[in-house]
Formats: structure tokens, sequence, C-alpha cells
């Protein structure tokens, strides 16, 4: 393991794991859950790597116990999980499925009696799937359906719970499934995906209403902020690069913070652009004060003028910033194919802090890598590659702290390996090894350089 010193972070500085729902839970049809998008999505042929799906996944549904041990062990002061929509509300609408909010009553009551806090997102992505028949995010009455579902959470588990991220990443809620179609439900679709879009920051405003008339004393949002880069400095490159800061920053960015959506939206939907599902009010609603912001961070994103291949010019527009995605030669890349940059992190960060000054704290809620762990001969995974990744990560981001950026926590994603997305199983993400078949858990090198890292700053800290 690698014995060069451990960044350092200020004291009182939050250490935590982050998993999602579909991704771990498994129990697809327990206790009266309903089926979600990425039910759907995963079931249909050719969509999902190796035809995978969350039927089992870690089946951490049964095993919570357990996982919630490996926190302790691991010595985290807090757990970032998601709550499954369709547990609550199966259909996505109507009277709590009591057995659904049960399970996270349970999890919540076995992470603080382990001395960890729970912090559950609302939503990571799987959308009820009755909710996706009726429109889905494309239609607003879905963001005041996630109100409602809001509030049924909020009233559960608020007695316990302080801290709360309404959405993850709605960038790839939006764009990667109403847009590219890589995600659930899905979908190729231009001027609908916008629409997406604002209807995930109404509905993050209006839980955000909804959990502070529940007493919720933080309230937060994650997003997938990209470092973006342009592929040369030639004008057309910078304009390229420019129009991606808005689709993929910006967008969420300006309503989140500055109460209006980017100045040059129009010029990057082109003929996409129609705001006639924004009406007056929402821009208040979605623009209230927030405790902290969430960030997430894996890879910086270099993008150029380039042609793309999407045939249909109403979907190119929003394929097209996605598209002239270009390779970054020179650093190593992961499973993912991304190139480990960890500098891009600090650039981010510091470069976020200049351009929003008014930003509450920040929380990292997700970075880590997925790499192609072995179990060694002597029945451990060295995952040595994941191991300098986090490390190179963090310092980073302490570099980021010492450059004056307010972060208060860092969330490694993730706790186990899980079902990533349209990868399937195919890519392990985990600090904590899942055998498939055995459903055995085993903590790779990483949870053990974690742990000491997390019990360096405690000594630090009280020293
Ligand atoms: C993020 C997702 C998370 C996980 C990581 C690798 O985009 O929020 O669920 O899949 O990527």
């Amino acid at each position: 393991m690698t014995t060069d010193p451990l960044p350092t972070f200020p004291a009182g500085f939050l250490f935590g794991a982050a998993t999602a729902s579909y991704q771990i839970e498994g129990a697809a049809t327990a206790d009266g859950r309903g089926p979600s998008i990425w039910d759907t999505y995963s079931h249909t042929p050719g969509l999902v790597l190796g035809g995978h799906n969350g039927d089992v996944a870690c089946d951490h549904y049964h095993r919570y116990h357990e996982d919630v041990a490996l926190l302790r062990d691991l010595g985290v002061d807090t757990y970032r999980f998601s709550v499954a929509w369709p547990r609550i509300q199966p259909t996505g609408s109507g009277t709590a499925n009591p057995k659904g909010l049960d399970f996270y009553d349970r999890l919540v009551d076995a992470l603080l009696a382990a001395g960890i806090e729970p912090v559950p997102t609302l939503y990571h992505w799987d959308l009820p799937q009755a909710l996706e028949d009726a429109g889905g995010w494309r239609s607003r009455d879905t963001a005041e359906r996630f109100a409602e579902y809001t509030t049924i959470v909020a009233e559960g588990l608020g007695d316990r719970v302080r801290r709360w991220i309404t959405l993850n990443e709605p960038f790839c809620s939006a764009f990667i499934g109403y847009a590219v179609g890589r995600h659930a439900p899905g979908a190729r679709e231009g001027t609908p995906a916008l629409a997406a879009a604002h209807h995930l920051l109404l509905a993050h405003g209006l839980a955000t209403r909804r959990l502070r008339a529940a007493g919720a004393s933080e309230v937060g949002i994650t997003l997938n902020l990209d470092r973006l880069l342009a592929a040369s400095d030639s004008p057309a490159d910078r304009a390229a690069a420019d129009r991606a800061e808005t689709l993929h920053n910006r967008v969420w960015l300006e309503p989140l913070f500055n109460g209006a959506y980017p100045a040059n939206e129009d010029e990057v939907w082109g003929p996409l652009a129609d705001g006639s599902f924004r009406r007056e009010g929402d821009l208040d609603i979605i623009g209230a004060p927030l405790d902290f912001l969430g960030v997430n961070f894996y890879r910086p994103i270099m993008v150029a003028d380039a042609p793309h291949n999407e045939p249909d010019p109403a979907l190119r527009t929003a394929v097209d910033v996605r598209a002239p995605e270009q390779p970054i030669e020179g650093p190593r890349r992961t499973t993912m194919d991304w190139p480990v940059v960890p500098d891009a992190f600090t650039d981010l960060l510091v470069d976020l802090d200049r351009r929003y000054p008014g930003l509450p704290p920040i929380l990292i809620t997700e970075n880590g890598s997925a790499e192609p762990d072995e179990v060694a001969a002597d029945g451990k995974v060295h995952d040595t590659d994941r191991v300098a990744y986090l490390r190179d990560h963090l310092s980073a981001l302490s570099a980021a702290i010492k450059a004056g950026v307010d972060v208060r926590g860092y969330f490694v994603w993730s706790l186990l390996d899980n079902f990533e997305w349209a990868y399937g199983y195919e890519r392990r993400f985990g600090i904590v090894r899942v055998d498939y078949d055995t459903l055995e858990r085993l903590p790779k090198d990483s949870y053990h350089w974690y742990r000491e890292l997390i019990a360096a700053h405690r000594r630090e800290a009280t020293g």
C-alpha cells in the first residue's frame, strides 16, 4: 500500500461514503415496491451491459445491518444513501406504503446507533414507472408529485435526519435520460429534455419548501459540476467549451443561485429553445436559499467544435453538447475510460468559488474510481490504482480548501461495488468488493486506506 503522506483537512471536516437505492438495494418487488424507470430500462434487452438489472444488486435491503457495520468499522461520520420513491409510493402518488418507509426508518436507526449521520437523497433516478407513463419529468405534474413524496419522507424520518439532499445530478436525469437516451427512461427527444431540466429544478424548489416546513435543518442539492476544457485555443473550440459550460453547469447554477437562466441559453439550445413550460414565480421557488451545495466530481471533460453523427436535427443540439467530448491524452484512465486528472478537481472548486461568491458551503457528495479489481492469491483486493486516485483527489480537495474554498465534507463513491447503470455490474466503484454470486462483502485496500485517513484526521483533531 502507498506510504505517501495523507492529505490533511480542517477540524470538523466530515468523512462519509455514498450509495444509491437502485444500485444496491435489490429486493425489487419486496414489501410492495412498485416498478421504477430503471427496472423498465434494465429489463429492456440490449440497454444495459451484460443484460444486468437491479433485481438483486447487493441485496442491501436485506443486508443493511452488515453494511452499516462496514461503515462503522470504516469510521465515517456520515453516510449518504437514497430513498427509493417507488418503495414509498409504488405508483408515484397517494398514501405512503408503510413497509417501504419502514425500511428507511430501520436504516436510519441502525446508522444512528452506530454513531453515523444519515444523509438521504430523495431522488437518485428511480422515478416510479407510473409517473413516467404519465409524462415523467417532461410533465410539470411530476414536480408536484415529488413535493408530496418529500413530505411523506420528511414526516417519517425528519425527527432523526437533519441534513437532506433533494436531487442527485439532474443533468443526468434530464439530458442523459431524455436526450441522449443512455439512462432511463431512454428517451431521445429535444425540447422535452429541456422541460425535464426545468421540472427537476422546480421539483427541487418545491421539495426544499416542504423540507423546511417539516423542520429540516439543512437542505441541499447534488450537481455533477464538470470541469470543461477546450480542446484548443481556437475561438471555435473555446466557444464549444463555453456552450458546454452552460449545458453542464450554468443551467443549474444560475437558476439555483443567481435567480435566472443563463444569458446565452438560446444560443446553446438553438432550435430547441422553448420556454413555454416555465411559469412566472418558478425561479423564486427554484432559487430558495440552500444550506449546502453537493458536488460530484470524477474527471474533466474536453470538448471541441467537432462534427457529430446525430442524424436527427431536432436532437442535434441536445446531443451535440455531449458528443464532441474529446479524448484527453496522457493521464491514466479508469475502467470507465475516464482520465485521472486530480488538478481539475482543485481548479473546478476554485473557479466555482470565484464565479459564484454567494454559494453556500460545499459537500463533495461523490468521488471515486472504477478499477479492474481482482481478488489476489492472498484473498485480498490490492486496488492500488483506486488508492492513488483517492489520495490524489483528496489532496486536490485539500489544496482547494487551503486556497479558500469552503468545503465541509467528502463522501467516497462508493461504499460497495454496485449496479453502475448502463454498465451493469461490469464496473466496480466500491471500496468494498461484492461477490455477486455469494453477495459476500470484502473490504479492499482502499477501504483500509480511507479508514486510516479518517483515523489520522481524528488523531490530529484530538491530539
Ligand atoms: C454518478 C452517479 C452515481 C454513480 C457514479 C459513478 O453520476 O450519481 O450513481 O453511478 O456516477
